[in-house]
C-alpha cells in the first residue's frame, strides 16, 4: 500500500504525462500544417512515450493498491513562431518534466517508499534519454539555421523516427 502523499504525487504525474502528450500532439499538428510531416512524426511519436509513461506510473498506483484519480488537463499552447521555437519548447519542457521525476524520487524518499523509488529511477533514466534526443534535434536544427535544404533533409531524417515501447 502506498502513502496518501505518495499517492497523490504519482496521480499529479500521471496528469503531467498526459499533459505532455496533448502539448506533443498540438506541436505535431503544427508541423502538419505547414507540410514538415517528419517533424510531425517525430512529435507523434512523442506522444506515443507520453502516453506510456503515463500509463505505466497509472498502472503503478493500482499495482500498490492506491487510487487513480484523474485530473484535468490545461490546454497546450498551439502556435509557434518557428520549427526551432517548437523544438526548444519540446527541450524546456522536458528539463521541467525531469525536475518533477528528481521532485517525486523526493517524495518517495521522505516517505521511505523504497518500491516507489526503485519505480521511478526507471523515469530518472528515461529523462536523461528523453533530453538527450530533443537535445540532438535541438543542436542539429542550430547548425541548420535558415538552410532550407538542411531543414529538407532534417525533415526526412525525423519522419523515419518509429516508436518502440521503451524497456522497462
Ligand atoms: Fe514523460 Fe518526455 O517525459
Amino acid at each position: 500500500m502506498i502513502s496518501k502523499k505518495m499517492n497523490a504525487a504519482l496521480n499529479n504525474q500521471v496528469n503531467a504525462e498526459m499533459f505532455s502528450s496533448n502539448l506533443y500532439l498540438s506541436m505535431s499538428a503544427w508541423f502538419s500544417e505547414r507540410s514538415l510531416t517528419g517533424f510531425a512524426n517525430w512529435m507523434r511519436v512523442q506522444v506515443e512515450e507520453e502516453q506510456f509513461h503515463g500509463m505505466k506510473i497509472y498502472d503503478y498506483i493500482l499495482e500498490r493498491g492506491g487510487s487513480v484519480s484523474l485530473g484535468s488537463i490545461d490546454k497546450p499552447e498551439s502556435n509557434w513562431g518557428s520549427p526551432l521555437k517548437v523544438i526548444k519548447d519540446v527541450a524546456k519542457h522536458e528539463a521541467k518534466v525531469t525536475a518533477l521525476v528528481n521532485d517525486l524520487v523526493d517524495v518517495a524518499l521522505e516517505e521511505r517508499d523504497h518500491a516507489a523509488n526503485i519505480f521511478l529511477q526507471w523515469f530518472v533514466e528515461e529523462q536523461v534519454e528523453e533530453e538527450a534526443s530533443v537535445g540532438e534535434v535541438l543542436d542539429k536544427m542550430k547548425m541548420i539555421g535558415d538552410d532550407s535544404a538542411g531543414m529538407f533533409a532534417m525533415d526526412m531524417e525525423l519522419g523515419k523516427r518509429v516508436f518502440t515501447p521503451p524497456s522497462s
